[in-house]
């Protein structure tokens, strides 16, 4: 795609200051894990199940604090980001919590030409999706990744979210497409969504939108075969300003009836 080299060049960018940011923020409660709390969610946890002894490949792996929470679960981890300081933050947290982890600094889409090796589960969740410009690549790399009866999880938010303007509960504006165009968004970004008070040099990010259709035929096409998508009427993050928190920990839309799918989550299994 031209422009791609440009589009990628300014998420990194970001990213690269995000993930110290984010890492500081009491947003993402890093004292927390250092001190022995995971930073895994229940929905993630009881879909995937027991990891120990497992190899698992953590795409997108931001800062490393669900990596690093899912070798304190037992596996035997590898996580991949293409933030260079997002990386060494990973390690960095690694040694700090005296759990041994792997972290390569990688796109993804490179990644096939810097490992070599297969794994037991791929593992990618939360926030992942739109930064990527191709989801039958993607999800090729997941396949290739993937041993023999080897397990592909993701859960991450429902990109039907994407498509709303997310200020006032009760003005929905629609703001982005549903449906995958044939460019990206261009949003202007001052600051990361975990610390609004710190900022960042304005600077442009590239954002591609893609429906659940696109999501689980490029998932079904690479040859994985889906065991189970779920969709869920909460997310463990508080995305939008309206959102309220149950006692449960998760953050649901406010109405009495009215429920919105704000997190999905896929299962499937290369044969
Ligand atoms: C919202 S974060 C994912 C957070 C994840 N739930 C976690 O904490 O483990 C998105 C991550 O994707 C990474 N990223 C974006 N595009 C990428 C690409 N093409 N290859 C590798 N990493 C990428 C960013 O650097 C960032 O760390």
């Amino acid at each position: 795609m031209k422009d791609l080299d440009k589009y990628y060049n300014a998420n990194k960018t970001m990213w690269d200051q995000f993930a110290k940011i984010n890492a500081e923020s009491k947003t993402y409660k890093t004292d927390e894990f250092l001190k022995g709390e995971t930073s895994l969610n229940s929905i993630e946890l009881e879909e995937l199940g027991d990891v120990s002894g497992k190899s698992l490949l953590h795409l997108q792996s931001h800062f490393g604090l669900d990596a690093l929470s899912w070798a304190r679960e037992g596996a035997q981890v590898t996580g991949v980001d293409f933030s260079t300081e997002g990386i060494a933050i990973s390690r960095n947290l690694a040694k700090k919590a005296k759990i041994d982890a792997r972290f390569i600094q990688s796109n993804i889409f490179d990644l096939p030409d810097v490992l070599d090796e297969k794994f037991d589960i791929v593992y990618t969740s939360y926030g992942v999706l739109v930064w990527l410009h191709d989801l039958k690549r993607w999800a090729e790399i997941v396949a290739h990744f993937l041993k023999p009866g080897g397990t592909f999880y993701i859960a991450e938010f429902h990109p039907f979210l994407w498509t709303l303007d997310n200020e006032d509960p009760n003005d929905f504006k629609f703001i982005r497409s549903y449906f995958p165009l044939d460019k990206p968004y261009q949003f202007e970004v001052d600051g990361s969504y975990a610390d609004a008070a710190k900022k960042i040099k304005p600077q442009l990010d590239y954002e591609w939108a893609h429906g659940l259709s696109s999501i689980i035929t490029s998932i079904v096409d690479a040859g994985l075969r889906i065991k189970f998508f779920h969709e869920f009427n909460k997310m463990p993050f508080q995305l939008f300003p309206f959102l309220i928190k149950r006692d449960d920990g998760y953050w649901y839309y406010d109405h009495p009836e009215i429920q919105l799918p704000f997190v999905f989550s896929i299962m499937a299994t290369k044969e």
